[in-house]
C-alpha cells in the first residue's frame, strides 16, 4: 500500500510534478507514421500537454502547442505548408520549433514590424523509428533515441494497435510485474466465458503459478515464473521477461516481439502502444511493407461494457476499472505483488536521481548509439513458434497475410512441429 502522497507521486505526469519531470526524461510514442500520410495533423495530449503533430509538405515533422498564440483556435485544424503549419484562422504560421514565422495581415500593415519574432509557442523533437512517431518533451540537450534491437530488426514485418485507455499509466505498468494474473484473468476468465477462440488464444497460459521472481538489471525489472510441472531450467525461469523502466513491456522470443508502451496521456489516461515484429527466419526473407499498418483498438462493446474476448483487451478492463487512478491506499498487496513493490522502490529511486541532477535509467546519451539488447526467450520446438496468426486484441489487421508468411518461414527453419500450437 501506498500514502495518499506517495500515489500521487507516482501518478501525477503534469509539468513540474516529480513523475512528469521524471517522464519527460524519455522519448514517447505518440502515433503511427502512416497516420500522417492519411491525415497531416493529429490532436495530441501528452503529459497533461496539449499538442499538435503535423507533417509539412517538405516532409518535416513537428509537434507544437495546440492552440494558436493568435486567438487561441485548435491548429489540428490547420493547414501544413512548405514549411510549417499555417493557422487557418488569419494564416499565422508557425515552424516546428514552435516560432511564429509569418503574420500576413501584421507584415501588411507594418513591413518592417517584428512582432512575430516575439510570438513562440512550445515545439518539441519527434523523430520516426520503425513505423513509430517518437516525441521529447524534457530538457534540453534531449537524450538518443533508443535502438532497441528487437524493435530494429531488419528483414521484419510489423504491425502497430494503439488503444486510448482510461487510467493512469501506472496501473498500466504495474500489470507487467504481475505474472500471477495470467493464471486468473486470461486463463481462468477465459475458461468461465468458455468461447472457442479464448480457449485456442490462452492454451498453454493455464497452469497455476508456483513461484515468481523478480531481479532488476541494466534496462529495468526481470519478471519470472514457474508453472506447475516446470522448473528453473524453463524459460519463463530462466530467461525471464524484460520489462524496460519505466514504462515498456517486452514480450517475445526471437522469431517475434512485441513492445508494448504505456505513454501518460495526463494522470487519468494512457494511450498504449503496440508494436509487434515479426522476423524472417535465418536464410529466409520477410516481405516488404511500404508502410507499417496501424489501428486502433476498440474498448467497449454496443453495450458499453469493456470487450473481454481477448487477451489484451482483459488487460485493459482491468486496468481501466481499477478506476481513473487506483486508490493504492486501499489495497492490500500480498506475495503475488512483490514485483509491483520492487517497481515502485525503482521509481522512486529514479525520481531521486533525476532531482539530484542526474541521468535516470535507460537515458541514453553520446555521439550514437548501439543496439540495445535486453534478452527474450529462444525460439522453442514444437513450443513457441506459431505460423497462425492468433489475435491479441480486438479489431483486425490488413498485415495477417503478411504476418503469416513470414511466421512460415520459421516452420521451414525449425520443422514441422513448431506449427504445433504454443
Ligand atoms: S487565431 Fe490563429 S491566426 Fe488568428
Ligand atoms: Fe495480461
Amino acid at each position: 500500500m501506498l500514502s495518499v502522497q506517495e500515489n500521487e507521486q507516482l501518478t501525477q505526469v503534469g509539468p513540474g510534478t516529480p513523475m512528469g519531470e521524471l517522464m519527460r526524461r524519455y522519448w514517447h510514442p505518440i502515433a503511427a507514421a502512416a497516420e500522417l500520410n492519411e491525415r497531416p495533423t493529429k490532436s495530441v495530449r501528452l503529459l497533461g500537454e496539449d499538442l499538435v503533430l503535423y507533417k509539412d509538405k517538405s516532409g518535416t515533422l513537428g509537434l507544437i502547442e495546440r492552440f494558436c498564440p493568435h486567438r487561441r483556435v485548435d491548429l489540428s485544424y490547420g493547414i501544413p505548408e512548405e514549411h510549417g503549419l499555417r493557422c487557418m484562422y488569419h494564416g499565422w504560421m508557425m515552424d516546428e520549433t514552435g516560432q511564429c514565422i509569418e503574420q500576413p495581415f501584421e507584415e501588411t500593415v507594418h513591413p518592417d514590424g517584428r512582432f512575430k519574432e516575439k510570438v513562440k509557442v512550445a515545439g518539441y523533437p519527434v523523430r520516426e523509428l520503425s513505423g513509430l512517431i517518437f516525441a521529447y518533451l524534457g530538457p534540453q540537450p534531449a537524450p538518443l533515441l533508443p535502438r532497441w534491437e528487437h524493435l530494429l530488426w531488419e528483414n521484419a514485418v510489423r504491425d502497430i494497435a494503439i488503444t486510448e485507455i482510461p487510467c493512469n499509466w501506472l496501473q498500466c505498468q504495474e500489470n507487467s510485474l504481475d505474472p500471477v494474473h495470467v493464471e486468473w484473468l486470461h486463463a481462468y476468465m477465459g475458461a468461465y466465458r468458455n468461447t472457442d477462440r479464448i480457449a485456442t488464444q490462452q492454451r498453454g497460459s493455464s497452469r497455476r503459478h508456483q513461484r515468481i521472481g523478480f531481479d532488476e538489471f541494466e534496462f529495468g525489472i526481470i519478471k519470472r515464473r514457474i508453472l506447475e510441472g516446470k522448473d528453473e531450467t524453463d524459460d519463463e525461469w530462466a530467461e525471464g521477461h524484460p520489462v524496460l523502466f519505466p514504462n515498456i513491456l517486452l514480450v517475445g522470443n526471437e522469431a517475434r516481439a512485441t513492445f508494448q508502451f504505456r505513454v501518460p496521456v495526463d494522470d487519468t489516461n494512457t494511450l498504449h502502444v503496440s508494436i509487434y515484429n515479426y522476423r524472417a527466419a535465418p536464410g529466409a526473407s520477410a516481405p516488404k511493407q511500404d508502410v507499417i499498418p496501424y489501428r486502433y483498438v476498440p474498448l467497449k462493446d454496443d453495450e458499453g461494457r469493456y470487450i473481454v474476448d481477448w487477451t489484451f483487451n482483459q488487460d485493459y478492463m482491468a486496468w481501466a476499472t481499477q478506476g481513473p487512478i487506483a486508490k493504492r491506499h486501499l489495497e492490500m498487496l500480498g506475495q503475488s505483488d512483490v514485483g509491483i513493490i520492487l517497481f515502485r522502490k525503482q521509481l522512486k529511486r529514479n525520481i531521486a536521481v533525476m532531482e539530484d541532477g542526474g541521468d535516470p535509467m535507460n537515458v541514453f546519451r553520446g555521439d550514437e548509439l548501439g543496439l540495445l539488447h535486453a534478452p527474450v526467450e529462444k525460439v522453442k520446438f514444437g513450443v513457441r513458434a506459431q505460423a497462425r496468426y492468433v489475435r491479441p486484441e480486438a479489431g483486425d489487421t490488413p498485415a495477417v497475410p503478411q504476418i503469416e508468411e513470414v511466421m512460415g518461414t520459421w516452420v521451414n527453419y525449425l520443422g514441422e512441429e513448431a506449427t504445433l500450437g504454443r
